[in-house]
Parts: C-alpha cells; structure tokens; sequence
C-alpha cells in the first residue's frame, strides 16, 4: 500500500530536516520512495542521512537559501514540495513580573531570532521554491505552524505570533498561487513527544514562565489532551506525507490541525 501516496521520485525540501518532526517527515518521505532533501543547518552539502540527501543551509540568509535550491535544482531538476519545517522557541515572558530572571523576559533579540527562522525563514524558502513550482507547472508548499498559533501560549507568545504570521501566509500564498497549481497549506502540532526543541535551557526558560520548576512541568497529558498523550513524531511524518500527495489535492489555504483533541485548529 506505500504507493497509495504516488510520491515514488517526488523531489520534497525538507527544511530543519536534520532533527525532530522534520527528521521523521524525511525518513517517513523516503519510506514511500520520495527524493528526500534535508536542509538544516547541522548538515553538510552532498551528505546523505538514512536515504535522504543533505544541503547545508540557514534558511534566514536569503544567499544561502538561494545556495540550497539552485543545489537541489542542479541534483534533481525540480521541487514538487517544500516542508517549511526549520522553527525555534524561546520561551519569554512580556513581562517577567516576578524579576528574578529577566533574561526570560521578551526583548527584541530573543523577538528578532525567532522572527528571522520561524517567518522570514519560511518566506525565503516558500519564495525561492515557489519560483520554480510556477515555472514548472505546480508543486506544494506546506508550512509547520503550531497549535500555538490560534491559541496562544503562556509564556511563548512571540512564538505564537511567529506561527500565527505562518498561518496567515498559508491563507495569502494559497490565494496567489492557486492559479498555478501550487497548493500552500499548514500544519500544526500540538504537544509533541520531546525533539531536539525541549532543550534543558528551554525546559528552564519554559519552567519559569509557568511559574514552577523544570521537573514540575506536566508530563500528566490525560488531563488536558483528550486523547491522553503527546503526540508521536511519526503521526505527523504521516499527516505531512498525506498532505504532499496528491491525496490531498483539494486541501489548501488551511491549517491542519494535529493535536489529539486539545485544540481546534
Ligand atoms: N516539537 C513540538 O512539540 C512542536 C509542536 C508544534 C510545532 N512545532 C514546530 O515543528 C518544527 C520543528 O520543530 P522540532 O520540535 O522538530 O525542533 P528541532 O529543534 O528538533 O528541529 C529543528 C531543526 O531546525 C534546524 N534549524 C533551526 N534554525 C535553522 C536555520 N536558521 N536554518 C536551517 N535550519 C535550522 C535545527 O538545526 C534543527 O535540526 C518547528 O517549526 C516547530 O515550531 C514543534
């Protein structure tokens, strides 16, 4: 049944591809027989990680995301999709009230940083391959939100509002492009088992955001997701596989919601 899909030799640029969901996107693209491309920063250009081909790029830097797919155009020829995956979280507070961390209170570096990956990054990437997909008659772009993006979240509300530009992109580029058969839609997990985001620093920085420590952050999911635990990496390495094929080739503009339950999307 792997066929299902049809992404047999779809050429599919996974940015953050070296760790977490983007690595599980990968590997599940390369289980069905789709030309994976990693992109990460932590790669080198011409690697190749469990089947997937590498190109080392920072996805803020519009020369070096111009580097990455005129590499991937030179290797494949085309792009049938772009995973606009590669994001970072800081956890921050708008105002760190109880003063005795200010270095978790939000400024306009901690803003900046996670702007220049989680948008701009997006941006570039969505622009360099969208180019191509024009040219060549369509392709897909799908942009990895987070259920914090329509919810908000406490004490990551920079991160939030980086995820909710993302979805707003998706809704503006699915209008733009449509007409050109390239579908641009989202995704957005919810609470996920842990990937190289949930560093010590940002369980602290998380921790005292919440107002307790590291250790009493709840890992109890029954009482707030309904389906009672966090989700797997590989449950969304199976949504995003979906929403690249043509399975799904009436589904764009939208954010798909993966949570279990805990938000509507
Ligand atoms: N983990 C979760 O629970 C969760 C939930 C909702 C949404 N997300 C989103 O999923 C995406 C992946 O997150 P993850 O948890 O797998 O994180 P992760 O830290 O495990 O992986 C992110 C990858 O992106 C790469 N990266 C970071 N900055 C980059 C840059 N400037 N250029 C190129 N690559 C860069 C990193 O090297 C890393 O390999 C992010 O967009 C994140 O916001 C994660």
């Amino acid at each position: 049944m792997n066929n299902w899909l049809g992404l047999e030799g779809k050429v599919v640029i996974v940015t953050g591809g070296a760790s977490g969901i983007g690595k599980h996107v990968v590997d599940t693209l390369v289980s069905v027989g789709a030309k994976a491309v990693a992109v990460d920063m932590n790669v080198e250009t011409g690697d190749e990680l469990d089947g997937a081909y590498c190109v080392k790029c920072n996805v803020t830097d519009v020369d070096s995301v111009q580097n990455m797919v005129d590499e991937v155009i030179k290797k494949y020829g085309r792009i049938d999709a772009l995973v606009n995956n590669a994001g970072i979280n800081l956890p921050r507070l708008l105002v760190d009230v109880v003063g005795e961390k200010p270095q978790y209170e939000l400024n306009a570096d901690s803003f900046d940083k996670m702007f220049a990956v989680n948008v701009k990054g997006v941006f570039l990437c969505a622009q360099a391959c969208a180019k191509h997909m024009v040219k060549q008659g369509g392709g897909v772009i799908l942009n990895m939100s987070s259920e914090s993006g329509k919810e908000g979240s406490q004490g990551q509300s920079a991160y939030s509002a980086t995820k909710g530009a993302v979805d707003s992109f998706t809704r503006s580029w699915a209008k733009e492009l449509g007409k050109y058969h390239v579908r641009v839609l989202a995704c957005a997990p919810g609470i996920m088992e842990a990937t190289g985001l949930r560093t010590p620093a940002y369980n602290e920085a998380l921790a005292y955001t919440r107002g307790c420590k590291p250790e009493e952050l709840s890992t109890d999911y029954t009482k707030v997701i309904p389906l009672g635990r966090d989700g797997k990496l590989d449950e969304v390495g199976d949504l995003v596989a979906y929403l690249v094929s043509d399975r799904a080739s009436y589904i764009a503009g939208t954010t798909i919601n993966i949570s279990g339950g805990k938000s509507r999307g």
